[in-house]
C-alpha cells in the first residue's frame, strides 16, 4: 500500500496499459480525502483528460444536478474511476485496462475510508459488487462490502441519453441520503 503521495505519483507516471499511449492527464480523482461518501465513475471522457478532472464534461454536469438533490457536491464527496485514463472514443475500458488501474483505486478506498461507495452504471458496478451485476435491476439496492456500504445508480451518461430513467436515479438518490443519515454522516 502506497500513502497518497505515492500514489498520485504512481498514477501520474504510469504506463502499465496502453491507455497511458493516447492520454493526455491521468484523472486521478478529486476530493476532500477524508470524504465519508465516494461516487466511482468508469473512465474518463475527452473533457476529462484535457483538464485532468473527474466528471467536468456534460454527464458531469448532469452529476452535479444528481448530488444536489441530497445536499452533496465536490466539496463533501471524492470522486474517481475505475481507470484513470481515457479509452479512445469513450469505449468502454478493457478488462486488461480495468486490471491494471484498479489497485489505484483500492489504494485510494483506503487511504479515504469511506462509508458510501456509489457506483456510477454498469462498468464500475460490475468491478465493484460483482461481475453480473445487472444495473436496470439492482441499482439502489444496498451490499455491504469490506464494510462499506455500496450501492450503483444509472451512469449519468445514460441518463442524459433516456431521461425516462430519471425517476429511479431520484428515488435511488434519496435513498443515499437515509443511508449517510443513518450512519451517522454530515454533510
Ligand atoms: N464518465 C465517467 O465515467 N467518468 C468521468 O470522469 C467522466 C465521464
Amino acid at each position: 500500500m502506497m500513502d497518497w503521495d505515492e500514489l498520485v505519483r504512481a498514477a501520474a507516471g504510469c504506463k502499465k496499459c496502453q491507455l497511458c499511449e493516447t492520454r493526455s492527464n491521468v484523472v486521478f480523482g478529486a476530493g476532500p480525502r477524508d470524504a465519508d461518501i465516494m461516487f466511482i465513475g468508469e473512465g474518463p471522457g475527452e473533457q476529462e483528460d484535457l483538464q485532468g478532472e473527474p466528471f467536468v464534461g456534460p454527464a458531469g454536469k448532469l452529476l452535479d444536478d444528481i448530488l444536489s438533490i441530497v445536499d452533496l457536491n465536490r466539496g463533501n464527496c471524492y470522486i474517481a474511476n475505475i481507470v484513470k485514463c481515457r479509452p479512445p472514443r469513450n469505449r468502454d475500458p478493457r478488462e486488461e485496462e480495468q486490471e491494471a488501474c484498479i489497485g489505484y483505486l483500492f489504494n485510494q478506498i483506503e487511504l479515504i475510508q469511506p462509508k458510501i461507495v456509489v457506483c456510477l452504471g454498469r462498468i464500475a458496478a460490475m468491478r465493484m459488487i460483482r461481475p453480473d451485476y445487472r444495473i436496470t435491476r439492482e441499482h439502489g439496492s444496498w451490499e455491504e462490502i469490506n464494510r462499506i456500504w455500496t450501492t450503483a445508480i444509472y451512469h449519468p451518461s445514460a441518463l442524459l441519453r433516456d431521461v425516462t430513467k430519471r425517476p429511479e436515479t431520484f428515488e435511488d438518490m434519496l435513498s443515499i441520503r437515509r443511508k449517510y443519515r443513518e450512519l451517522g454522516i454530515k454533510v
